[in-house]
C-alpha cells in the first residue's frame, strides 16, 4: 500500500529527462493538466491525472484533504546555481562595473559578517527571500567569516532545505578585516565540513572567491581539502570582466588563461561550478567541458555590471552542464521567472532563441544536473525530493489579459517567464511542507 501523507492538485508542468540538446527539451516537457501529486513525508510517490489519484487515494484508503491549486501552475522548486547571501542588503548599488564593485559597496558590506548576530539575522532574511521567490535549492557564498557560515545553514536545516554553501577564502586584494591565512582558511574551512557536509539535506562547497584574491598558497590548500573530500562541491567566479581577466593574467604569468590557473590546482571537475564565463577562449571551453565541470549563467548580473554575453550556444556545443544563477548582490533580482526573462534578452543580443522550455529546464532539471542533483531535484519523478512551487500565472491584470490571448503551453510560459516576478509565486513548498504563502 501506498503512504500519502499530502495530495496536491492543479496543473503540472516539468521535464521529464536530461537534454543532449536545447531542440530535445520541448520533447521532454510533460505537462498534466487537472492533475495530482501525491507526497509521502517530503517525497513525491505519484504524478498522474486527478481522477486516477483519488482512485489510489481511495483504494489506499486516504483520508486526507486535497491542497486545491487548480487553475495554478505547478512546477519543480527553482535552483539558483550562484547567490551571495551577504550581499543581499547591497543589492542594487550604482554606477561600477567588477572590480570597482567590489572595492566600494561589496568588501565593506561583507565586513559586517563578522557579527555573529548581525549574519544570523540576515540568514533569516535571505533564506525568506529565496523562498518568497520559489527557489527551494541554492548554491551560496558566504563571507570569509566561519560563523556567516554556520548561521546559514542553520536556518536552512530547520526547513531541511536542500542546500549547498561556503566560506569564502582569500587572502590578499580586499581590506584587511576580510583576509586570512591560507592556514586559517584551511582550519575553519575543514571545521565548517565537519560540521555541515551530508548533514540533513546540507552540503559544503570550497569557495575561493576568485583568482585575484587568491594566493597559489591559498589555492594548494583548497586542492589538498578537495581531494580529502571526493563528494565536496567547489563554487567561483571565472572570466566574468575584462579588466579582471588581465589583472588575472598579470598576477599568474605562468599561466596563459584563466582557467589554467584552477585547472593547475586541480580545482575544475564534477561539482566545480564557475560562475559567469564570458569571455572564454577556445582551450578554456574545452577544458571545461573535458574536466565536467559545471557554469552558472548569471544574466541579471552579467547586464548590471556590464560584464558581457553569455554564450548559451557554446555551452551546449561543448555539452557543459548548466545552470541560472542569480548572482545576488551583482544580479538585480532573486526571482527565477525575472532571470529567464533577461537570459532570453542575452540571446536576443546574440540572435540565440531562448525558448520557454529550454529556459525552465535551466532553472529546474538543468540546474540541478549542473550540481548533481538530477537524482533527487529538478523534476516530480517518484522518488524525487518534494520541493516545489505553487505558480499563480495570472498575478496581475496584463499577465491575465496576455493569457487570455496566448494559445500553446510554450507562449504561455513564455508570458509567464517575461512579465513574471515575486508575485506569481503563491506556495512555495520545501521537503513537502509549505514554507510560504502569499498573502491574499
Ligand atoms: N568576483 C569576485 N567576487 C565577486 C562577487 O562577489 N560578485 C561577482 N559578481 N563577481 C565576483
Ligand atoms: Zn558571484
Amino acid at each position: 500500500t501506498l503512504i500519502v501523507t499530502r495530495a496536491l492538485c492543479g496543473n503540472f508542468f516539468d521535464i521529464c529527462g536530461i537534454a543532449e540538446q536545447a531542440a530535445d527539451i520541448e520533447g521532454k516537457a510533460r505537462y498534466i493538466e487537472n492533475g495530482m501529486m501525491l507526497l509521502n513525508g517530503g517525497t513525491i510517490v505519484w504524478l498522474g491525472n486527478r481522477e486516477e489519484g483519488e482512485r489510489i487515494l481511495a483504494d489506499n484508503d486516504c483520508t486526507i484533504p486535497l491542497d486545491d491549486y487548480s487553475e495554478k501552475l505547478i512546477i519543480p522548486g527553482f535552483i539558483d546555481t550562484h547567490i551571495h547571501y551577504p550581499q543581499t542588503e547591497m543589492i542594487a548599488a550604482f554606477g561600477e562595473q567588477l572590480l570597482e564593485w567590489l572595492d566600494n559597496y561589496t568588501f565593506p558590506t561583507e565586513a559586517q559578517y563578522h557579527d555573529i548576530e548581525y549574519a544570523q539575522k540576515m540568514s533569516q532574511f535571505f533564506i525568506q527571500q529565496l523562498l518568497t521567490n520559489g527557489t527551494t535549492t541554492a548554491l551560496v557564498f558566504g563571507t570569509v567569516h566561519p560563523q556567516s557560515v554556520d548561521a546559514l545553514f542553520t536556518v536552512a536545516a530547520a526547513l531541511n532545505m536542500r542546500l549547498i554553501a561556503g566560506k569564502v577564502m582569500m587572502d590578499k586584494h580586499a581590506p584587511a578585516a576580510l583576509l586570512e591565512t591560507p592556514e586559517q582558511s584551511d582550519r575553519d574551512t575543514r571545521a565548517l565540513i565537519a560540521r555541515w557536509h551530508n548533514h540533513q539535506r546540507l552540503s559544503y562547497a570550497l569557495t575561493p572567491r576568485f583568482v585575484p584574491t587568491s594566493s597559489p598558497e591559498l589555492l594548494e590548500k583548497v586542492r589538498l581539502i578537495k581531494q580529502d573530500y571526493p563528494d565536496i562541491y567547489l563554487q567561483t567566479h571565472l572570466s566574468e570582466n575584462r579588466e579582471e581577466i588581465s589583472w588575472v593574467k598579470s598576477l599568474y604569468p605562468q599561466h596563459e588563461r584563466y582557467l589554467d590557473v584552477y585547472h593547475h590546482h586541480e580545482l575544475t571537475g564534477s561539482r566545480c561550478v564557475f560562475a559567469h564565463c564570458l569571455h572564454l577562449e577556445q582551450e578554456e571551453w574545452d577544458c571545461l567541458s573535458d574536466t565536467d565541470s559545471s557554469i552558472a549563467f548569471c544574466p541579471t548580473s552579467n547586464l548590471f555590471l556590464g560584464s558581457g554575453l553569455f554564450d548559451l550556444k557554446a555551452a551546449w556545443q561543448k555539452k557543459i552542464r548548466l545552470g541560472m544563477g542569480t548572482d545576488v548582490g551583482a544580479g538585480t533580482t532573486f526571482n527565477m521567472l525575472q532571470t529567464l526573462a533577461e537570459a532570453y534578452k542575452v540571446g536576443q543580443l546574440q540572435h540565440y532563441r531562448l525558448s520557454a522550455f529550454e529556459a525552465f529546464y535551466h532553472a529546474t532539471l538543468g540546474g540541478a544536473r549542473a550540481l548533481h542533483l538530477d537524482d533527487k531535484i529538478g523534476n516530480f519523478d517518484a522518488g524525487k525530493e518534494a520541493d516545489l512551487v505553487v505558480l499563480d500565472p495570472g498575478a496581475t491584470a496584463l499577465q491575465q489579459l496576455r493569457a487570455a490571448n496566448s494559445k500553446t503551453l510554450a507562449e504561455k510560459l513564455f508570458v509567464l517567464m517575461t512579465l513574471g516576478d515575486d508575485r506569481n509565486i503563491y506556495r512555495t513548498l520545501v521537503d513537502g511542507n509549505v514554507v510560504y504563502q502569499r498573502d491574499n
